[in-house]
């Protein structure tokens, strides 16, 4: 300002003076700098290169010199790139008449703006038909910047636009992705940069069906069938399938296979072998959409047919040691029977044999090893075929019939056991099915199960104990017997009846007296002192005044042999306290 204030009453008397002398010094004439000024933007980003130039009338020709802070340069255009971001600039720019030394200095001001810049697109994967989401968009600026976006379905030119950093949509029924563009624009530059983003809706499960690689719902027991479950899925679907009760689990191969319109068609496997012979069975496939849990169900009824099948000849049961027969069902025309027995070849003998064609199998008898799986294995035009089978059971028993003492063994034909004990038995028989069980002591049901306890009396009153095992089907019934024996003790006594104790008492002290006795078995004990009568093996005796002598008397009785001994003892009593003069 004080350059300016200087030049310009300066100017002014240049300017008067070579106007007043321009028609005598025509093409000599100096003037200037005026008009004097600075052209370019007034906003600049970083990181973009600008140019200014600085102009003027003057003649002769001015030189210009520019200041920005403590920066100069020479010339009329000054280039500008700023590197980072920085306070508002102010550019100064001197024009100098060369000729007369004068000049002028102008300023321009510059705004200084950044971005935008790294704009982001941030929200969910993945959309769901009819849910809502939301996507933020963010982009570097300074000093700030407005949003604007723009959605379109791919493929599709209409679209909804939006204001603001955050955009909530809600895909169209129809959609199977959406284009999002999100603009950033800088609020002073007015610089915008923009991002678009594809995201697939999720769609479906629709349309499903399920097939049968065979082509046909009609199904062979013990054949092994591929089954597709085929959905239209974005992005994709997991899977359950149900069959006779059994699921599968959901993660079986799944291959997009083609693409129908814009729908991505999906599919499951399932393999498996048909082991129920139900007539009709429903075959079921769950779909389930991974994004946005939506399900589908559909089911196909299977027709179970048995083509060979092994049936028995008769309703009769097959009992051990009775003739019995299986018959093979369904062969045409078979080129060869095999029997199979737990899938191993069967061997024939006299008493399993094969009729002439090998559709009949023979037992004569049944026995108890001939339980197992059957299956007759058809070689029938060129196709070997083998059906489900016949699981047959062979009712048997009882056999072996044993009483035992568990973890002791078998009885054996007599139980010797002592009065007042307890003997855990079990009644032990090989029997299909199990057989059910009945105990006998003495001629009376006691016991109606496998598991019984012998509680003898005092005295032991023995007997006969049978055990009859019966077989709940076949009705037959088997037994085994042992003889329940006393352990009778040794009897003897009482003999040898002693008291022991001191030989003499103190008066006012107690004193204590045993009595024993041989006895068997053991004997009880009656007291007699001083006329009073007690029980029990011992006694306890206090004199409570001075006598010269006392007797007690202590009599055994042996309760079995009923017999009684008795001993008699004469103690002497002294009293320190009494004085006999
Ligand atoms: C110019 O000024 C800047 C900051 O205003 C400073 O960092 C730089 O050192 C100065 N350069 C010179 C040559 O003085
Ligand atoms: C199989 O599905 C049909 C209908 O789809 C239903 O009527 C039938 O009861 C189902 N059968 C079984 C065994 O679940
Ligand atoms: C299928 O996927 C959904 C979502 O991931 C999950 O919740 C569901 O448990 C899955 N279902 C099965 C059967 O795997
Ligand atoms: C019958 O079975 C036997 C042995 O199981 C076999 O050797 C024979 O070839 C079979 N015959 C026919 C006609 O299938
Ligand atoms: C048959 O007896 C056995 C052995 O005592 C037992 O494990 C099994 O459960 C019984 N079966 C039935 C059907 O009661
Ligand atoms: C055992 O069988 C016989 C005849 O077979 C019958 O008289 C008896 O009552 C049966 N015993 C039991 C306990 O079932
Ligand atoms: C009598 O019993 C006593 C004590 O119990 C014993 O010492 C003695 O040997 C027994 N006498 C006879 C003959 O058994
Ligand atoms: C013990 O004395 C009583 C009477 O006091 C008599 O009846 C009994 O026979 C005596 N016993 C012996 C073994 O002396």
């Amino acid at each position: 300002m004080v350059q300016l204030s200087l030049c310009l009453p300066l100017l002014l008397t240049c300017l008067t003076g070579t106007t007043a002398s321009e028609g005598a010094q025509s093409k000599t004439a100096n003037y200037g700098p005026s008009f004097v000024e600075i052209t370019g933007v007034s906003i600049v980003t970083v990181g973009i290169p600008y140019a200014f130039q600085c102009s003027a009338t003057c003649s002769p020709a001015c030189t210009f010199s520019w200041t920005r802070g403590n920066q100069t340069a020479q010339g009329p255009e000054l280039r500008l790139e700023l590197q980072v971001r920085v306070q508002p600039q102010v550019l100064i720019c001197v024009a100098l008449n060369p000729a007369t030394g004068e000049s002028v200095t102008v300023k321009k001001t510059l705004q200084v703006t950044e971005g935008p810049s790294d704009i982001i697109i941030s929200g969910p994967d993945m959309l769901s038909n009819g849910q809502s989401s939301t996507f933020t968009c963010l982009a570097d600026c300074y000093p700030s910047c407005l949003y604007t976006w723009t959605v379109g379905s791919e493929g599709q030119s209409t679209g909804v636009t939006s204001e603001g950093s955050s955009l909530t949509i809600t895909p169209p029924s129809d959609a199977m992705s959406e284009k999002l563009t999100c603009q950033a624009q800088n609020s002073v530059s007015h610089l915008f940069i923009s991002k678009t983003t594809s995201v697939w809706v999720a769609t479906g499960p629709d349309d499903i069906s399920i097939s049968n690689q065979a082509g046909s719902n009609t199904v062979i027991l013990g054949s092994t069938y591929k089954f597709f479950c085929i959905v239209y899925c974005t992005p994709s679907c997991n899977y359950t399938w149900t069959y006779n009760g059994h699921t599968y689990p959901g993660d079986q191969i799944q291959v997009p296979i083609l693409h129908k319109g814009d729908k991505r068609k999906v599919m499951s496997k399932l393999v498996f072998t048909i082991s129920d012979y139900t007539h009709t069975e429903n075959l079921t496939c769950k779909a389930q959409n991974t994004i946005s849990g939506l399900t589908i169900v559909t089911t196909a009824t299977l027709t179970v047919i048995d083509p060979i099948s092994v049936q028995p000849v008769s309703s009769t049961l097959p009992v051990a040691g009775q003739v019995y027969s299986l018959h093979c069902v369904g062969s045409q025309n078979p080129a060869s029977i095999l029997w199979t027995k737990d899938a191993v070849p069967l061997p024939v003998s006299s008493r399993v044999s094969l009729s002439l064609q090998n559709t009949t199998l023979s037992f004569s008898p049944l026995q108890q090893s001939d339980g197992g799986l059957y299956q007759c294995v058809v070689s029938q035009g060129g196709q070997s075929l083998k059906g489900i089978g016949y699981q047959l059971n062979v009712y048997y028993g009882p056999v072996d019939v044993a009483i035992v003492r568990p973890e002791i063994g078998p009885v054996g034909p007599e139980l010797y056991v002592s009065p007042g004990s307890t003997t855990g038995l079990l009644c032990s028989s090989e029997c299909y099915p199990n057989c059910s069980y009945t105990w006998i002591y003495n001629g009376k049901p006691v016991a109606l199960k496998a598991a019984f306890s012998l509680t003898s009396g005092t005295p032991v009153q023995g007997g006969p104990l049978t055990c009859v095992a019966n077989n709940p089907v076949t009705k037959e019934n088997s037994s085994s017997e042992t003889m329940v024996i006393p352990i009778v003790p040794f009897l003897d006594g009482p003999s040898n009846v002693t008291i022991s104790g001191p030989r003499s008492l103190d008066v006012g002290v107690k004193a204590t007296f045993r009595c024993s006795a041989q006895c068997s078995p053991s004997c009880s004990f009656t007291w007699t002192v001083y006329g009073h009568t007690m029980t029990g093996s011992t006694v306890d005796v206090t004199v409570s005044r001075y006598v010269p002598t006392e007797s007690l008397s202590c009599e055994a009785h042996n309760s079995v042999t009923g017999r009684t001994a008795s001993v008699n003892e004469t103690l002497s009593v002294s009293d320190p306290h009494w004085c006999g003069c």
